[in-house]
Order: structure tokens, then sequence, then C-alpha cells
């Protein structure tokens, strides 16, 4: 009998804090050592020359959501995780939605049974709730936290999804009794309704103008505006994909008063820019872009680095959110093509989300190889209630490992990707680091290219409350160094 399943050899082992040349011992799923050297192992995996990175958890992606009548997703949770696994993931958090009207409890329960048996990688969820109910309220959130969905969404805008001020006061003083995190999604409904009666009525309707109907400050109002119901009902907040300075300085605003809120930020904000939307001429091609909030300028790049490196964010997440670009059911869809207006929403991008941040991050010499790992994997499975089962390695942990070469170039392009999204819309971009090798609890799932998994590898994750969702009016939170 060896002792160990598996002998990662001879790489780089990066931590949130740590950077040593170590071999990993694997054991039953888990790490169980982490040495200079390392023997018995019943297999040996050389990663020599590679880092050995815990693997990426992104803990925003949506996959295989109810439509509302528009077009359906493009990623399912097969193709999602897939698209996950390749891209250097092992763990995804993606949201099990509410419509309104429905009970929470059986949209979870239809929720699970998408994804069933069809991941390749670990996943756990979120939930978004839209119709918070007395029952919702009172009943559903309390029970389902205590089984493990400990982390809550809500939208500031979109006609299917939007609170009033008086419904987030409501959620986030639940979520204070539950011990549950809020999620935000900061935008002001009615200022973007204002602007897009307005720029329509002008004939501005082609995919650019989705940017300017919802410009930064309607994004800062929110912002300020959460951050304050925040401050009230004293309970601490994730303000999610962050698109430039002026929400990035209410956050930082609200930390530096004490409060606890804290910031997600995405590969969209550092890579695409408002003249990606004008597409070839103005033309619908701009489509591909649409996302909320939509991609800034140069300058909210600059913002967005800024707040990464003095702390303001504690997570990179993709906002994987993937719609087809071509066909009557795509991003181009015939109603569409009247008005940005029904555009679907958000883009693909959880395949590429660690490869962005390392070559804009980390080759180009705005973070540390330790704040990428941070980025990535660490702070997500802390703020998450993951930790510390996954996002380090110590022994302990699982053995979701991804061994990453720091050295690769590679230019992104659709036939590299393995989601089922039509289009990437980094398409073009040269980055420097790939993903060479990704092992979910021990196993190799990817490699190089391919995916030698299965779905059905990846299982659900029951999280544990979070340590940052603790009231800082309750008499202080734990765990909160490092992040
Ligand atoms: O445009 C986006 N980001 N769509 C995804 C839904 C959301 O708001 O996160
Ligand atoms: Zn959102
Ligand atoms: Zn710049
Ligand atoms: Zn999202």
């Amino acid at each position: 009998m060896s002792e160990f399943d598996t002998i990662i050899r001879g790489g780089t082992v990066v931590t949130a804090s740590d950077t040593v040349r170590a071999d990993v011992g694997i054991r039953g799923g888990r790490i169980v050592a982490v040495a200079e050297s390392l023997t018995g192992g019943a297999k040996e995996i050389d990663a020599s020359g590679l880092l050995v990175m815990p693997g990426g958890i992104d803990s925003h992606v949506h996959l295989a959501q109810p439509a509302f009548g528009g077009p359906a997703m493009a990623d399912d949770f097969e193709s999602g995780t897939r698209s996950a696994i390749a891209g250097g993931n092992t763990t995804v958090l993606p949201f099990a939605l509410q419509p309104r009207g429905a009970s929470l409890r059986q949209s979870v329960m239809d929720y699970h049974k998408e994804a069933e048996g069809k991941c390749y990688c670990d996943y756990g969820f979120h939930l978004i709730i839209s119709d918070p109910t007395a029952s919702v309220l009172g009943q559903e959130l309390p029970a389902l936290v205590e089984d493990g969905y400990t982390s809550f969404k809500v939208f500031m805008t979109y006609d299917d999804l939007v609170l009033n001020d008086r419904q987030l006061l409501d959620v986030f003083d639940c979520a204070r009794g539950c011990g549950a995190l809020v999620m935000v999604h900061c935008e002001g409904y009615d200022a973007i309704r204002f602007m897009t009666q307005k720029l329509e009525a002008a004939g501005k309707t082609a995919p650019y103008y989705h940017g300017t109907s919802r410009p930064q400050s309607v994004e800062r109002e929110a912002t300020h505006r959460a951050i304050s119901h925040a401050e009230l009902t004293d309970v601490p907040i994730m303000v999610v994909h962050v698109s430039g300075r002026e929400p990035m300085e209410q956050i930082r605003w609200a930390q530096q008063k004490g409060l606890k809120v804290y910031g997600e930020t995405c590969p969209q904000y550092v890579a695409l820019t408002a003249e990606d939307m004008k597409g070839l001429n103005m033309d619908e091609s701009g489509g591909k872009y649409v996302c909320s909030p939509p991609p800034r300028d140069h300058a909210s790049w600059d913002a967005i680095w800024e707040g990464i490196r003095t702390g303001v964010f504690q997570t990179f997440s993709s906002d994987h959110c993937a719609f087809y670009y071509e066909g009557e059911m795509g991003k181009l869809n015939p109603k569409a093509r009247t008005s940005f207006r029904w555009v679907p929403n958000g883009i693909p991008g959880v395949e590429t989300r660690m490869q962005i941040l390392f070559s804009k991050g980390v080759v180009e010499g705005r973070i540390t190889l330790n704040e990428f790992v941070a980025l990535t994997s660490t702070n997500h499975a802390k703020i998450y209630g993951l930790y510390p089962k996954k996002g380090s390695i110590a022994p302990g942990f699982d053995a979701d490992i991804v061994l990453w070469d720091a050295n690769r170039k590679e230019t992104i392009t659709q036939s590299l990707m393995h989601h089922a999204a039509d289009y990437t819309p980094y398409e073009g971009m040269v980055v420097t680091g790939w993903p060479v090798m990704t092992l979910l609890r021990g196993k190799v799932m990817a490699e190089d290219r391919r995916i030698v998994g299965a779905p059905g590898d990846g299982g659900f994750l029951k999280r544990e409350l979070s340590p940052y969702a603790v009231p800082a009016g309750s008499g202080g939170a734990m765990g909160m160094a490092g992040a």
C-alpha cells in the first residue's frame, strides 16, 4: 500500500500567503502532506516548472436560470462546469432563483434537479430572492440557511427581480437574523428606465446605448443606497460586479467608516470597454458585450486595479452568464434588434477569468502571486463558508488543485472554449499564464485542453455560515485575517 494516492512532484506551491517549492501528497481526495520531498505515491504527477495553486472558486456564475420569456441561457450545469474546470476552477457558486410567486424551497429543489449528475466541478447555491413574502422571510429562508444555502442575492434593477427599498431592508434584516451574507446588484431601476425611455424616443436603440442607459452615477447611487440600508440594519453586504471608480469609492468609503461592506469585481471591468458595445459600426454585433453593469473605459480599468491593489475588492469572479450570439434565441434575436433593452444581459467568462487576472495582474506586475490566489480562490472560500475545506493547499483541504504554466502564452479564441456559447467576448486577447491540469478532490479532471473527468464527478456543497456575515454590532467576527 502506498502512503499517497498521488504525489504532485516538483512544483511551486502558491497559497494566499506563501510561495514554496514543495511536493503535495494526496490521499482519499484530500491533501495530507506538503513537504520538501515526498515518496510513496501510487501515482506521480510531474509539476516541475509549474505553479501548484488551489483550484479556482468562482463565486458568481449563472447557469440554467429561468428565462422569463427571453432567450434561454447557453450554459447548463454540464457545459458551464465543463468550461469552469477547463479554466482551472474546481468550485462554482451559481444562483437558485425564486421567480415571483414561487416558493423558494421549490425553486431550490428544481435547481438541484438541473445540476444533479451533470457537474464537472463542485458547486453550491446562492439564493436569488425576488419575492420576499412573509413566509419566505419568516420560514423558508431561515430553513434554507440551515441547510447550507448561506448567501442571498438581491437586485436593485431588472423588471422581474428588482426589490424596492422596503423589501431590501426586510431581506437584509432577515439575513442578519439567519447569519446569511447578502450579495447586492447595485444599479438603480428607475434611473435606468428613465434613461431607456429617453434613448428609445431619440432612436438610440443600438446595443451601445445599453451602457448609456446605466452610467456609473446610476451604479454609484444604488451602491450608496445599499450601503446605507446595510448600515441601518447592521448587516454585512457584498457589492457584486463593480465596474468603475464611482461605486468602488462608495465601497471604500464604507469600509473606512468601519462598515462590513465587501466588494467583488470581474474580468469585463479590466478587459472590455463601452467601445466594444459599438460593434463594428454601431451595429448589433455590439450586443455580444452587453452585460450589467456595462463595461466602461480605460480610466475605470485603472480604478478597478486601484480597488484590487488596495483591498477594496476581496473577490474576482466571472459573472459568467452566457447567451448564444447567433440565432433566433441569441443575443441578436429579432426583438433585441429593435432595442438594446431586449438584449439579454450577460457574457460568458468562467473559463477565462483566471487567465485574464493572471496576465493583467501578476504578469503585468499589478498584484502578487499570493494575491492572485486570494482573489481567485481563498477569499471566495472564506467569504462563502467553504473554508477550511476549499481554498488552500495544506493538510486537510480538499485536493482541488490547478497546475499552472505561468509562461504559456495563448490567444483566447472560441475554438479553445468548452462552454456552450457560440462566442467569447475576449476573442483575440493574448494572455500569459494558462491552466494545464485541474484536479478535483484528487482526480484529474482536465489535462491541457482535454476533459478527462465525467459529468457527475462534481458534488453539491452544503456551506457553513460565512464568518464575514457576522454583524459589526454583534461582538466581533472571527476568521477575518488575510482578506
Ligand atoms: O449582465 C449580467 N451581469 N447578467 C447576469 C446577471 C447579473 O446581474 O449578475
Ligand atoms: Zn447582478
Ligand atoms: Zn489605463
Ligand atoms: Zn451575475
